[in-house]
């Protein structure tokens, strides 16, 4: 492989509607080929391996792949299905993912893999303490940091804010389907996020996700002790973020 090429990863992240995917070189976060296509509606495992699978068609065989789930991934292993096929609980992603793609795979929680890239590259960067990343879209993915070092699969999004977990309280979803304002949304958001700092004191929360294309609306109304800032590497957080968690390439890495 080419020195230049030593440096890519491809990135993957299966989110709700559709799944991105790009060659990402993980020593800048630059972004050098994007591509994305729908995710196929609550299908089994092999549909959206396929889909997958067609996201990446066509990319360098020899280089390795981090693959951003939705869900807690143990060891390459899928444990939960909140918005998945549950047919998806016990399977070996990382493995499932490398038989299907030709290529060795990683898997880590969606969230995890967005806090990698804002804490790399993005709007925690400088921040040395506690970062609470939160990715606000179909439910509420969490990242949580402290001194640059990732605590896996947190599941905050699923933590009781009062009679109901926060994500069904305030995730973007939940605004549509429920048909909130943005004042009853901000609200919701308060209160989770009040909870949240008082559990953890984070230095700084980042908040991820496509909603954030319209901070504007909602940012000045949210209340938290700690600053909030909005992620730098928007939609494409979660894409970086796996491409930083790839295995490493034996063949030139060694
Ligand atoms: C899942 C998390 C995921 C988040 C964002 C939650 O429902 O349990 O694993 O990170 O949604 O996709």
């Amino acid at each position: 492989m080419p020195a230049s090429s030593q440096r890519l990863r491809i990135g993957i992240d299966v989110g709700g509607s559709s799944i991105k995917c790009a060659l990402v070189d993980v020593t800048t976060g630059e972004r050098v080929e994007r591509r994305s296509v729908p995710t196929p509606a609550q299908g089994s495992p092999e549909t959206l391996l396929e889909a997958i699978a067609a996201a990446t068609d066509g990319m360098p065989a020899e280089i390795p792949a981090g693959l951003a789930f939705p869900s807690v991934i143990v060891n390459g292993v899928v444990r939960t299905a909140a918005h998945l096929n549950r047919a998806w609980i016990g399977r070996a992603l990382d493995r499932a993912a490398a038989d299907r793609l030709g290529r060795p795979v990683a898997a880590i929680n969606d969230a995890d893999a967005a806090g990698l890239a804002e804490q790399r590259f993005g709007a925690a960067h400088d921040v040395a303490g506690t970062v609470l990343l939160l990715t606000l879209g179909t439910g509420i993915g969490s990242a949580l940091f402290t001194r640059g070092v990732l605590v896996p699969n947190t599941e905050l999004g699923h933590l009781k804010v009062g009679d109901a977990e926060a994500e069904e309280r305030a995730a973007p979803r939940i605004k549509v389907e429920r048909g909130l304002s943005w004042e009853a949304w901000i609200e919701e958001m308060n209160q989770v996020l009040a909870t949240l700092h008082a559990l953890l004191w984070p230095d700084v929360v980042v908040l991820c996700g496509g909603i954030t294309q319209d901070a504007d609306r909602f940012l000045p109304g949210l209340r938290c002790e700690a600053p909030i800032r909005i992620g730098r590497l928007r939609a494409e957080a979660g894409v970086v973020g796996a491409a930083l968690a790839a295995p490493a390439d034996d063949a030139t890495d060694a």
